[in-house]
């Protein structure tokens, strides 16, 4: 097991560069499945929820080399199975964008239910279902297995979205790319990454256009011909990391972003008394003063993003006052709330709404995160905490952060990881 060791209370100075956005890269590698030859995606995360996208691909037949550690050539011609049944799925939510792409290039898809963050209940898709079923799909879900065939492959239908869905957006926008005449999603989800995603896909000879507003056409191309990408930056990283600066304090350059995307997070953190200069693709951070309070409710793009939701509770435990958070796109994502109590934080959730009533201090203590970005909060908790904090889980949060300690400890964190044999070893060892 590793483990991440924090001790606190140390303003951040310095530059923090963003990697390539977890969301679209996860969208993307999937599309390179419809893709006849090598495309080059350049920008891509190194983190775990990629590497294991890519793991499923080269299982199923693709080609896949390594240009450096953040550009990839997938060349996914050799596939010729529409099958991706592997226990690998079960653990990445985004391995269900297999369901579009295979639709799309083989008129079939079987695979098993995808994993990932659990917030406390089920990820319904029933709104990707409806979408593959409107293009003439068969779907049928049993032993965790979701099977979707088709008389001689999709054809292009109107559908329109009965909630705002970033993953059903980009399920139907894949399948639809390669089906027969036009489909349009209304109500459809305009997230950075659906416009990256769609960008993509035009880029290597689909024709899709309204991406960013919430009617996406989608006139379908028989075949999508390789190229070069490079994925955008991480919204939520860079969110992640300015939230961070807000709550220990300090004067951080956020580089390689589109500030556009971040004006959703630029404007809360500026309501709460934090500094932010745009210059470019840059963004200087700087907190001196005192925090102040603030509500947020979080709402699809263009938003205040829910994957900021619990950074964000965290900074506001520490400003004066009492500040309100709304949850409104997930039905549970308070897990970490018991955790960051343990660190003296005052916060009582009621259904979707958490009243935070802001503390002077936060202190060190261990914790575990139970899914991504309760991790991230956890660390920005550790990070302006009095004293030491160690964070149990933290596979979650390499699963969307890369190199999360190099680019803290560049800015004067004093965190680290340090890997601790678990029981089952310790025995194992004990008993050789
Ligand atoms: N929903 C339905 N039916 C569906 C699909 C969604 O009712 O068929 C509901 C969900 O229950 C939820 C809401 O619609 O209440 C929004 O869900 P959405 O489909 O937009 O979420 P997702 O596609 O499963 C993506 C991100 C999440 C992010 C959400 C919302 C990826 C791989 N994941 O999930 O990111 O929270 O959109 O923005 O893109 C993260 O990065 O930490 C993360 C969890």
């Amino acid at each position: 097991m590793t483990k991440y060791v924090i001790n606190g209370g140390k303003p951040l100075y310095g530059e923090i560069d963003i990697s390539g956005a977890k969301n679209a890269a996860v969208a993307i590698i999937p599309a390179a499945l419809m893709v006849d030859g090598p495309c080059r995606i350049e920008n891509l995360p190194q983190i775990s929820d990629v590497t294991m996208l890519l793991n499923i691909l080269k299982e199923m037949g693709a080609d896949i080399r390594t240009i450096n550690k953040n550009t990839m050539e997938i060349d996914c011609s050799g596939i010729k199975t529409a099958e991706a049944t592997f226990d690998m799925m079960r653990k990445i939510r985004a391995s269900y964008y297999l369901i579009g792409a295979m639709l799309g290039r083989f008129g079939k898809a079987k695979v098993a239910m995808p994993g990932g963050c659990n917030f406390g209940g089920v990820r319904p898709i029933d709104q990707h279902i409806k979408g593959f079923e409107a293009m003439g799909a068969e779907v049928e879900l049993t032993n965790g297995l979701v099977n979707c065939e088709t008389n001689g492959g999709l054809k292009g239908a109107s559908i329109f979205l009965d909630v705002v869905s970033v993953g059903a957006t980009v399920n139907i926008m894949l399948a639809a790319a390669l089906a027969e005449g036009m489909t349009v999603i209304e109500n459809a989800a305009r997230e950075p990454h659906i416009v990256d995603l769609a960008n993509f896909l035009n880029s290597m000879g689909a024709d899709i256009r309204g991406a960013g507003t919430n009617v996406i056409k989608v006139r379908g191309v028989k075949s999508l011909r390789g190229g070069t990408y490079a994925v955008i930056p991480d919204q939520i990283e860079a969110g992640t990391y300015m939230a961070a600066v807000a709550a220990t304090g300090g004067d951080v350059l956020i580089k390689n972003v589109i500030p556009k995307h971040m004006d959703c997070i630029s404007g809360k953190l500026r309501e709460m008394g934090v500094t932010i200069v745009e210059n470019g693709e840059t963004l200087r951070v700087i907190r001196k003063s005192a925090l102040k309070r603030t509500n947020v409710k979080t709402l699809p793009y263009p938003g205040f993003p829910t994957d900021m939701q619990p950074q964000v509770a965290v900074v506001l435990c520490l400003a004066k006052g009492t500040s309100i958070v709304t949850e409104g796109v997930w039905d549970n994502r308070y897990k970490y709330v018991d955790e960051i109590a343990k660190m003296g934080a005052k916060i009582k959730v009621e259904g979707r709404v958490a009243v935070i009533e802001g503390v002077d201090m936060l202190t060190g203590a261990p914790v575990t995160a139970p899914d991504l970005r309760a991790g991230a909060a956890m660390v920005i908790a550790g990070l302006c905490a009095e004293g030491t904090t160690e964070i149990e889980g933290v596979h979650y949060i390499e699963r969307g952060y890369e190199a999360i300690i190099e680019k803290l400890r560049g800015v004067g964190a004093d965190i680290k990881s340090v890997y601790v044999p678990d029981e089952q070893e310790n025995e194992s060892r004990d008993v050789g």
